[in-house]
């Protein structure tokens, strides 16, 4: 097997990765590993924007209030301090680098501030209408293509962290099916989420809980495992992938109808259309149940056609290539999985539990988001907390020699690579399985029964593969394992977690859950 050494490094290339590439790249070579090409990451496909308090009539302690209001009681306020506090000077940093949000005002000249649900003022910052996340992917990518000591990996996946008595010193990955072990003085594991092990989601195939998993099989602490966010509303058309359908399209008047063509969200929330995230995936969950129906409305046709077109030209422009024009029709729409609140627990400065190893973004968690992510917080999350874990990867660096001594040490198992005979249909099953049973609304008989059907798959997590699909598919159960567990010890429903068994904040509410190699801690 190959191997190679490098100072740091970063494993995913969305915001969090790319911020924290930037931030070492002074002080080392950085390697920056991705698994498909560059840009394809859930950063890319971020539409409504980037929250930070920057308006004149915004102010962060409003912002901090806010986050915590909708973490519905567990974020963690250290956290929250410290996204919103260095936000704004993230943001400009941005824009100094060439990131260019949309300007409002006769010349142009003010950024222009949207609003989303839960959001007690206009804060979210958008580009090119409904491209915010592509913008932010540009800037980045071009600043890191400018940096002679940042080497970039497309098409390699990470396979196994490399750990030895508590202390990570890189990670076997493979490469055009052939395995290669990199060491580093410093991983940043920066993966984003598992939206894929849903059979509904706004995520891009590549967001199958890769990081997740294997920090989980390094003996790393993964935390709050049952907090998976529902957006409210993506694209229901059965020749059509679950296209997101921005909450801004909500925050700019947008209004939500059953297939009855009746408004119903004064039923469920007093704030209605922009109430917290989990509650309107709720309600939609409940009124489809009500009305027998796959999907509800989203009706934009009162906005006008002009504005509709120019302030979301994205969203426009892809539901009319399915023959979809949202001008002019109510948009069928349903809830599907878009974010992870919990992942691998950090510190503020993105340390883990393991000596060498640290995490970012989505697949970190901070205790940032508590059980419910404020909208449009997770870019900025991703710019404060990849910085912070690069600072930190270069402060806490092993020594280069001790590194070169594992290298030299290092002998790969002699595993002989598996393949499973249809993979794929299992992949399918598995995620309608985590849909239907660990869904939007979940108990102890679906997720007991979830459980059971998930250990017949066990015996594929225990095996080695090379194909990008299979390694996938190790990973994607044993992550929907992982929040299967967590949301049965879960006995009571806070923020995005609802059990009809638990309907209520009851018992040890306030606890956050943690695992360490399938152990409570
Ligand atoms: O609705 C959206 O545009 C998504 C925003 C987010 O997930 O923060």
């Amino acid at each position: 097997m190959n191997r190679e050494q490098t100072d740091f490094l970063v494993v995913g290339s969305g915001v969090a990765g790319l911020r924290a590439a930037i931030e070492l790249s002074s002080v080392g070579r950085v390697t920056v590993i991705t698994k498909d090409v560059p840009t394809e990451s859930s950063t890319e496909y971020a539409q409504g924007g980037i929250a930070v308090a920057l308006s004149d009539e915004d102010e962060v302690g409003i912002h901090y209030e806010d986050t915590l209001r909708a973490g519905d009681g567990l974020c963690r306020e250290e956290a929250v301090k410290v996204l919103v506090e260095e936000g704004p000077e993230r943001i400009l940093e941005l824009i100094s680098w060439g990131a260019e949000f949309d300007k409002e005002g006769a010349k142009k000249q003010k950024l222009a501030f949207g609003l989303e649900a839960a959001h007690s003022r206009k804060r979210i910052l958008h580009a090119g209408g409904d491209s915010t996340g592509k913008e932010l992917e540009r800037v980045l990518i071009d600043k890191v293509r400018t940096i002679p000591s940042i080497k970039r990996l497309p098409f390699t996946l990470a396979v196994d962290l490399i750990v030895e008595d508590g202390t990570c010193y890189g990670a076997v990955v493979v490469s055009e099916r052939r395995p290669l072990a990199i060491f580093a003085r410093a991983t940043v594991l920066a993966t984003g989420g598992l939206g894929q092990v849903y059979s509904i989601t706004t995520n891009p195939q590549v967001a199958t809980g890769d990081g997740y998993a294997v920090a989980y099989r390094a003996g790393a602490v993964l935390e709050d495992m049952e907090f998976v966010q529902f957006h409210p509303t993506s694209l229901y058309l059965p020749s059509a992938p679950h296209f997101l359908l921005t909450e801004a399209l909500r925050g700019e008047g947008g209004k939500l109808l059953n297939v009855r063509m009746e408004p119903f969200m004064s039923r469920y929330h007093q704030e209605m259309e922009l109430a917290p995230r989990d509650i309107v995936s709720r309600a939609i969950f409940t009124e489809m149940g009500h009305t027998g129906s796959e999907h509800v409305y989203l009706d934009l046709r009162h906005m006008g056609a002009d504005f509709v077109k120019g302030r979301f030209p994205r969203v426009f422009s892809t539901c009319l290539r399915y023959g979809f024009d949202i001008t002019a029709q109510p948009i069928p729409v349903c809830p599907a999985a878009h974010y992870m609140m919990g992942g691998v627990r950090t510190d503020v400065m993105g340390r883990t539990n393991i000596k060498g190893l640290f995490a970012a973004g989505e697949a970190a968690c901070t205790g940032v988001h508590g059980a419910n992510r404020l909208a449009s917080n997770s870019l900025l999350e991703g710019l404060v907390y990849g910085k912070r874990a690069g600072q930190s990867a270069e402060e806490n660096a092993l020594p280069s020699a001790e590194v070169s001594e594992k290298e030299k040490a290092f002998s790969f198992p002699s595993v002989q690579p598996h393949s499973i005979p249809a993979h794929d249909e299992i992949r399918g099953d598995l995620r309608r399985l985590m849909w239907q049973n660990a869904g939007i609304i979940r108990n102890e008989d679906s997720l007991l029964e979830a459980e059971e059907k998930i250990e017949r798959w066990r015996y594929i997590t225990g095996k080695s593969f090379l194909s990008r699909r299979e390694i996938e598919l190790k990973n994607m159960i044993d992550i929907s394992a992982l929040i299967i567990r967590a949301a049965r010890l879960r006995k009571n429903s806070v923020g995005a977690h609802f059990r009809s068994d638990y309907p209520g904040k009851e018992g040890n509410w306030q606890q956050h859950t943690s695992f360490v190699k399938g152990r409570k801690v």
